[in-house]
């Protein structure tokens, strides 16, 4: 069940055992982080390596010496996996190296890629979440503002392959008010804002690295990945993106699998590291595919918007069978995605005559969804 966490951790963040902004975050918005996984196979590879300082390109090109020096041993090893190192009452500080606005003049809303430096000091996996807690206390009880979770949008070795930083993708959460007609400042979202308005030197008190349910399972390098992220739910899939394409890690080396990744976004300007995943395709034709659902400027087969449970409908069969012999299938984003792809894997089962709620019971209970 240990894959399953991730369904469980979507209830978990979608009910209890949550600081009052994160249910205030959810009744705003459901929100989903779910793992999904069909089998894993076990076997990995090493490779001796040096650190690539100063890299400021994504790609690393032939003449590069491999990377290792934040590997496991063997690196597919996830028995030490950093979880919790800094907690609420004893926070990291990392230090803001940038902050860019990611999205085009056209995007609903402002979505940020922020770069933080940890010095090396605060390490984490890809598919970790590290908190954040905003300055300031809050208005209600004069109490420090509780912590913000998000996923890390880099590989463990930061965009600048130093191990030294992590980046996060954040989308400035703000209030539309209805009255108003018009977005009220008096209640926009403290994290979000505070992060995407940090500027190089700012502070920022963190927490983590959390969760191990979002860790790719890199023991077999033919595993094939199903990534499904709307919005910021990219985040995590652009770290997985990063270690499978970018880097010259031994886990890189090793993947011989395909990873697909679905992104669903309004439209065309609110696209997510698009260059950097056409990079990926272009370079990797047979190991990276990706799909788009642009909800506004895309219609589903019904003529209502294209979501991306509509985009994932479309490859029905290929996602089962892919799922069938032992793809991985992710989930982050808003949780309203989540019945559209359930009834479209049901469908399947139907037409295969098979019964879905013993297929995905089958899937628990061996620990593949
Ligand atoms: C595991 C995990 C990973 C996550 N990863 C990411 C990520 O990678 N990127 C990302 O952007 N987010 C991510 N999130 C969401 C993130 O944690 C925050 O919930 C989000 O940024 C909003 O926090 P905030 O402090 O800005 O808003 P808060 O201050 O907590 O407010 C929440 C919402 O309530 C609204 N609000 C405030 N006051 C009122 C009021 N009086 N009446 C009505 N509404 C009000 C705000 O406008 C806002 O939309 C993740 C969440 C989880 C659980
Ligand atoms: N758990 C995690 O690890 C994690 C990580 C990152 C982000 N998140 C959360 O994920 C959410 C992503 O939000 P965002 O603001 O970045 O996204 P967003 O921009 O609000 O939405 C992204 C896309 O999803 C579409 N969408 C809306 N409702 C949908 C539904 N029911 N089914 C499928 N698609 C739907 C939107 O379409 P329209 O706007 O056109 O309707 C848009 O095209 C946030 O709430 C964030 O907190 C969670």
């Amino acid at each position: 069940m240990a894959k399953t966490a991730g369904v469980l951790s979507t209830v978990a963040f979608t009910t209890a055992g949550l600081p009052p902004a994160a249910i205030a975050a959810k009744k705003a918005k459901e929100v989903v982080e779910v793992v999904e996984t069909v089998d894993n196979t076990r076997n990995f590879l090493a490779a001796g390596a040096v650190l690539f300082a100063g890299a400021t390109a994504m790609k690393l090109t032939g003449g590069e010496k491999a990377q290792d020096f934040l590997e496991a041993d063997p690196y597919y090893d996830q028995s030490a996996v950093p979880v919790n190192v800094y907690k609420n009452k004893s926070p990291f500080t990392g230090k803001v190296v940038s902050t860019k606005r990611i999205v085009g003049p056209k995007a609903t809303g402002e979505t940020c890629h922020i770069v933080i430096d940890h010095k090396g000091d605060f390490p984490y996996w890809e598919g970790q979440s590290w908190g954040v807690i905003p300055p300031g206390t809050r208005e209600k009880d004069g109490k420090p503002h509780a912590v913000r979770l998000y996923s890390i949008a880099s590989s463990r070795y930061g965009d600048d392959m130093t191990g030294n930083t992590g980046s996060l993708c954040v989308r400035r959460a703000t209030y539309w008010c209805p009255e108003l007609k018009a977005d009220d400042p008096a209640k926009k979202g403290i994290c979000s804002n505070f992060l995407c308005d940090t500027q190089p030197g700012d502070e920022v008190m963190m927490t983590g690295p959390a969760g191990k349910v979002m860790l790719m399972p890199e023991e077999d390098p033919t595993t094939d990945y199903i990534m499904v992220a709307t919005g910021t739910g990219i985040a995590p899939f652009r770290g997985f993106i990063r270690r499978l394409f970018f880097e010259k890690t031994p886990a890189a080396k090793a993947y011989k699998g395909q990873a697909w990744l679905f992104l669903g976004v309004a439209n065309s300007d609110a696209l997510l590291y698009d260059d950097e995943f056409q990079e990926a395709k272009s370079n990797y034709p047979d190991n990276f595919r990706l799909d788009y659902a642009l909800s506004r400027e895309q219609e589903n087969k019904k003529g209502g918007k294209m979501y991306i449970q509509d985009k994932v409908e479309e490859y029905s069969d290929e996602i089962f069978n892919k799922l069938d012999s032992g793809a991985h299938m992710y989930f982050c984003g808003l949780k309203g995605m989540m019945p559209g792809i359930q009834d479209m894997l049901k469908g399947v089962c139907e037409s295969k005559g098979l019964d879905y709620d013993e297929y995905i019971k089958g899937l628990k209970k061996s620990g593949q969804w």
